[in-house]
């Protein structure tokens, strides 16, 4: 072994009750490099990085971290030991602020207290030195937007000496620029020597800025150390799938003349989020909103489902007015939402994955005052399948599933039939390539069946391939409304980019 390599992973085995999540895992991490981890949803990558940083114990195989074997019983110990990790879950605390949080469990102290100016000026120079000196050390990191919470959990891995960053899809939050910015702080990092392990579902970045890849299928390792700039899609998809899939979108029927408006949103506005929005929605259609994180896309579906108040404007569903700030109002009226922040707002993660997919429609199983499981269960079951979720037994609890299949449970709750209006905030979300494209078609089968969907997505390409009018927003108002046929990637970044994140996160947001 040369002495570059930093981390070798050899034969690990990871088993949780019922599931073999690694299968004998083979790693090699060189120093200095950005090494990807690629896989289909459930493959294990979280689970290998778990291990990784102490939050796991292995079954067995080995694992050797700067030439020396290692197992860390404890998230402090692979710390100390240099290994820095941040979670695709974030697992900041919401109630300390920015600075306490990158310094939790190694808070600098003088005379047995907590040196708090010493905390705070230090974070300010981590964030500094990231890019991003306008995060406000003192704020508390829930008030923060998904992008800067992810700069907050990074500065914490650099506020102490790492030698291995693990980043488990960081680019699932951010909007394009700010992935920019993610890229070049890694290749700040990996200069300095420090080795990087990087999982993303999209191949542009992993040939951006890796260097090496390892894939993963089915917990085991199929690929070791390819290429990250020259190996072709192809190869690296079959690598993962065991099939060669083309990413397409489902083909998009003829605009049609004269299917009624179902959603007619007009001059609504939520002061310091967006302002005067208007849209409509038809039957059968897909409208896609595009901008950056903070340009007030998310905010403007849940104002129309009713999970935030808005100051001034209606919103309409087949004509009738809808009471404003009322999600029952909404329920009512047929509207659906699939939310950006799953694990917060959407999934009981305890519960089974068929109460889970059933949740939206439970008064359809009740009978006499009991519900009929197993109809829930049947018809659960007939909508998993249906995007492939894994593993397939929807008696799991979703917090057994990993992110992507979880993603899957969210969308899957409006399959089951009743929603005239869907509002789906970015829901390919941590879902391989592989299940994207089927979930693509589920979407424009809905469409077809006649459902509205108001679509919201920071992946340009997905919003002009699968929606069939586009809004773009920036700042909070839309700035161009287009069928999606004459847009281009390019046209939309060049509107979108004027804005940015960091005019979402002054004072109080009263920005727009
Ligand atoms: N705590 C747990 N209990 C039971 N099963 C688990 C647990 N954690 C993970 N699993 C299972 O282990 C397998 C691997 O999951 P893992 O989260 O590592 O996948 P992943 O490759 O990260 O997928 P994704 O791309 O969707 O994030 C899955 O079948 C998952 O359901
Ligand atoms: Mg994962």
């Amino acid at each position: 072994m040369t002495d570059d390599i930093v981390l070798r992973l050899t034969d690990v085995v990871k088993t949780f009750p019922g599931v073999r999540a690694l299968d004998g895992v083979q790693l090699e991490v060189r120093r200095g490099e950005v090494h990807c981890l690629l896989g289909q949803n459930g493959a294990g990558k979280s689970t290998l990085i778990k291990i990784l940083s102490g939050a796991h114990t292995p079954d067995s195989g080995e694992i050797l971290w700067l030439g020396e074997p290692v197992r860390f019983a404890s998230p402090q110990t692979a710390m100390k030991a240099g290994i820095a990790t941040i979670y695709q879950e974030l697992d900041l605390v919401d109630g300390l602020s920015v600075a306490e949080n990158m310094y939790l469990g190694h808070e600098p102290s003088s005379g047995g207290f907590v040196a708090r100016r010493a905390m705070r000026k230090g974070a300010a120079a981590i964030l500094a030195r990231l890019g991003h000196p306008e995060i406000p050390v003192a704020r508390e990191v829930g008030k923060l937007p998904a992008a800067a919470k992810q700069i907050v959990s990074m500065g914490r891995a650099l506020s102490r000496e790492a030698r291995l960053l693990i980043m488990d899809e960081p680019s699932a939050v951010l909007a394009h620029d700010e992935v920019q910015n993610l890229f070049r702080i890694v290749r700040g990092l990996t200069e300095q020597g420090i080795a990087v392990i990087y999982i993303s579902h999209r191949l542009d970045e992993i040939r951006e800025i890796g260097d090496r890849v390892t894939v993963l299928k089915d917990g085991r390792t199929t690929a070791a150390n390819l290429d990250a700039k020259t190996t072709p899609n192809r190869e690296l998809v079959s690598r993962m799938t065991g099939r060669t899939i083309e990413y397409v979108f489902p083909e998009r029927p003829p605009a049609r003349t004269g299917s009624p408006v179902l959603l007619h949103v007009d001059g609504l506005t939520l002061p310091g989020r967006f302002a005067d929005v208007s849209l409509k929605v038809h039957s059968g259609e897909i409208v896609g909103i595009t901008g950056l994180v903070g340009s007030g896309r998310s905010e403007v579906l849940e104002s129309i489902y009713g999970a935030r108040r808005a100051s001034a404007g209606t919103v309409e569903m087949l004509g009738k007015k809808l009471r404003k700030g009322s999600v029952n109002a909404a329920v009512r009226a047929g509207i659906g939402m699939a939310p950006e922040e799953r694990k917060s707002q959407a999934l009981l993660l305890g519960e089974p994955i068929y109460r889970n997919v059933t949740l939206a429609g439970f008064t359809r199983f009740a009978r006499g005052g009991f519900t009929d499981a197993g109809r829930e269960r049947a018809a659960a079951e007939e909508v998993t399948r249906g995007l492939d979720l894994r593993p397939a037994d929807v008696r799991r609890p979703v917090r057994t599933l990993s992110g992507g299949n979880q993603q899957k449970v969210v969308v899957g709750r409006w399959l089951l039939g009743g929603t005239k209006l869907l509002l789906l905030d970015e829901p390919t979300r941590g879902v391989d390539v592989g299940a994207r494209a089927e979930l693509y078609q589920v979407i424009r089968r809905l469409a077809d069946e006649g459902v509205g969907v108001l679509l919201v997505s920071s992946e340009v390409p997905e919003v002009l391939g699968l929606a069939d009018r586009v809004l773009v927003m920036r700042e909070g108002r839309v700035v161009r409304e287009a069928p999606a046929g004459e847009l281009d990637e390019d046209t939309v970044l060049d509107l979108v980019m004027a804005g940015s994140l960091l005019e979402s996160i002054t004072p109080e947001g009263t920005a727009v």
